[in-house]
């Protein structure tokens, strides 16, 4: 099987990593990739096009006998990538265009969990200001404040009064903060609660779904400092025993494959669904429609050596999920990503990085790297992440910091 994945972030070297162990596995071309996908791996090379040259990647696809592409990021997706491949007869693990509009529209996905009973927060959507305005002054609870659309983890705004509110209210739909993702802005009930995050393979029928995982994304140590894309990650999390997962599956993730399923726009590929565990129960924060970075780092070396990857990912796509096993080992996973000094404001890059191999159960994923006559450098805000599996939670972590600690990102 060849395979073309498609981004260049810790996630896609975490995928090709995985693909790689399978058996069927001949070639696995990333997309452009990064300095961590360009050598090292078995079967795994770079190609230099741009996530979002859908013609240029179906023109390499076709060309070379691709049999499935595995789009990593959200843009491409919402984007609609998975129909050009559908046009050319590449199975793709992603959903269509239709089914992208559970991330790509906030709006869009709280009025599907409307018509559907999926337990979520209260929320309005609104495109005009002085609407929004008028409810934000007579509402009775707390709010958070979302624009719509994509906004690279940076379009919710959690105010602490009113005013702040209002300012970032205005900030979206008048200023144009986010661009086009803010022409519609949600106005939701603030949830206080535990944060979990729970993947989930479909083809539309079948769901299948990873142990859940809890990330953080603040860039200091204790929650502090300002939001980041993700500095870490663990899982399972131990805020959702087996009985909170059932529940999250019967009232929440079947609904929602369901529903779309029924609605004309069934879901292929990995469901993430971001949920907050609440006093009256788990409640949907949002749902995204790929992989999550760095959740995929911390997940994927999880499942067993002996699951064929690449299968479960063509199953997915191709509708026959409910024929493959997806095996996962006992223990925990965890992910700490080293980052650039600065980010996530702004960072030096070109720094040269040298790293040693690393053990057994620990891997390190690149992320903003390059590779250049044959040395690695920083070329992003999220440089590398280490990712461990050890028989508890503590180990797994401890794992990450050594290999952190013993090689230091720039000297
Ligand atoms: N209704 C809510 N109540 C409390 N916190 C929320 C709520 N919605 C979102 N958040 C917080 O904001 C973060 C980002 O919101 P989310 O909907 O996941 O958007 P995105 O990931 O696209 O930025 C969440 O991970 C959560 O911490
Ligand atoms: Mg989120």
């Amino acid at each position: 099987m060849k395979i073309l994945v498609v981004g260049s972030g810790g996630r896609e070297h975490a995928l090709a990593w995985k693909l790689s162990q399978s058996p069927k596995a001949e070639a696995i071309y990333v997309a452009p990739g990064n300095g961590g996908t360009a050598r090292g791996i078995k079967n795994v090379s770079n190609i230099d096009i741009d996530v979002g040259n859908f013609p240029a990647l179906v023109g390499f696809a076709t060309k070379n006998g691709i049999d499935l592409v595995v789009p990593g990021p959200e843009a491409p997706l919402v984007d609609g990538i998975e129909g050009y491949f559908r046009k050319v007869g590449i199975p793709c693990f992603g959903p269509s265009k239709e089914a992208a509009r559970m991330e790509g529209s906030k709006a869009f996905s709280k009025d599907f969990m409307r018509r559907h009973n999926i337990p979520t927060a209260e929320y309005r959507n609104f495109a005009v200001y002085e609407e929004a305005k008028a409810y934000l002054e007579k509402v009775g609870h707390s709010v958070v404040i979302k624009a719509s659309g994509l906004a690279a983890g940076k379009g919710v705004v959690i105010p602490a009064s009113k005013r702040e509110a209002l300012a970032a209210l205005k900030e979206i739909i008048v200023d144009k903060e986010f661009g086009a993702a803010g022409d519609e802005v949600v106005i939701e009930e603030f949830l206080e609660g535990d944060e979990l995050s729970v993947l989930t393979f479909s083809d539309g029928y079948t769901l299948v779904s990873l142990p859940p995982a809890q990330d953080h994304k603040r860039i200091f140590d204790g929650d502090q400092g300002p939001n980041t894309g993700g500095m870490g990650c663990y899982a399972p999390t131990r805020i959702a025993p087996q009985s909170v997962i059932d529940q999250i599956h019967k009232t929440i993730l079947q609904p929602t494959i369901d529903g779309m399923r029924r609605e004309g726009y069934p879901f292929r590929g990995v469901l993430f669904t971001g949920l907050m565990m609440t006093k009256s129960g788990p409640k949907v924060l949002e749902y995204n429609v790929r992989f999550g970075d760095p959740e995929t780092q911390t997940l994927l070396p999880l499942i067993s050596e002996d699951t064929d990857f690449a299968e479960v990912l063509l199953a997915a796509a191709n509708g026959y999920l409910d024929g493959i096993k997806i095996k996962i080992n006992p223990g925990f996973g965890a992910t700490v990503v080293a980052s650039a000094g600065g980010y996530p404001g702004p960072y030096a890059k070109g720094k040269e990085i040298r790293l040693d191999p690393v053990k057994k159960d620990t891997n390190v994923f690149h992320a903003g790297t390059l590779l250049k006559d044959g040395k690695i450098y920083s070329s992003g805000g999220r440089v590398i992440a280490a990712s461990a599996t050890a028989d508890t939670l503590e180990g797994a972590i401890c794992f990450t910091e050594m290999i952190l600690l013993i090689e230091p990102l720039s000297r």
